[in-house]
């Protein structure tokens, strides 16, 4: 997957695809984040100007629509893009399904806003699709991006080490994750629950399931309902689809 990044302040974005798995993804080959300064294509070149005024007055500057048509028309001259996205707090909202199905895509052309906006006629004319992260309103796309680029790294095959390790987070089938547990077996006083430490593999993916369960019910009781409309990436450990893949 290549993502080209489109940013006023491309700074914001130097470190977030250097390290830890989207570092490793893109050493690897399998992911490609390349980050593009929108100044490179102002319409002035002495100030490297991108804003202005808005039309009919009010505060606030808006993202000019001549440096992101550029910047779209010279990445599109050297490949085909799936999509043009717009990171937008009024963007459809971002969740697993919406990763999974964003994850087969080949290249993507994100764009961060800032400002008190963009000319319109961005997103009417050049953007494909808006996506928010949540709803409250960040400072600009950029961390967005960010959020959303690991969100689809991470479930390109290849990229975490354990390929079948995505397929077990939270959400991926319908119910978060259960809990987990690492060596002391005690601590201070806390165990952890003896199944884990039975050997019994079927006995623990039970365990697993009921826990997933149990934990979606209390935290997040809306998802067992929203179950039918997650794409499955494999049925659980007793066929069931609502399972957790472990
Ligand atoms: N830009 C500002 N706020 C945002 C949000 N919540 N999601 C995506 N892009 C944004």
């Amino acid at each position: 997957m290549r993502v080209d990044v489109l940013s006023a302040v491309p700074a914001l974005l130097k470190s977030p695809f250097e390290h830890s798995i989207m570092g490793r993804a893109q050493a690897r080959g399998l992911l490609e984040v390349h980050v593009h300064d929108l100044r490179d294509w102002s319409d002035d070149s002495r100030h490297r100007q991108i804003d202005d005024y808005a039309y009919g007055g009010g505060a606030g500057m808006v993202l000019q629509i001549g440096p992101v048509y550029r910047a779209i028309e010279a990445l599109r001259s050297e490949r085909k893009y799936d999509e043009v996205v717009y990171l937008s707090p009024d963007g459809q909202l971002l969740d697993q399904a919406l990763a999974n199905r964003m994850s087969l895509k080949g290249n993507l052309i994100l764009l961060c806003g800032h400002y008190k906006g963009v000319d319109e006629r961005i997103r009417t004319e050049l953007v494909t699709m808006e996506i928010s992260i949540g709803d409250y309103v960040l400072s600009g796309g950029e961390l967005a991006a960010a959020v959303l680029v690991d969100a689809l790294g991470r479930l390109i095959p290849g990229v975490l080490n354990d390929e079948t390790s995505a397929l077990s987070d939270s959400f991926q089938d319908g119910l978060v994750a259960p809990p987990v547990y690492t060596r002391p077996a005690e601590f201070m006083g806390w165990g952890i629950p003896d199944v884990l430490l039975s050997g019994d593999h079927p006995k623990i993916e039970a365990w697993r399931l009921e826990q997933a369960r149990k934990r979606t019910a209390e935290r997040r009781p809306e998802l067992l309902n929203q179950s039918d409309e997650v794409p499955r990436a494999k049925p659980g450990p007793q066929g069931d689809a609502t399972a957790p893949s472990t």
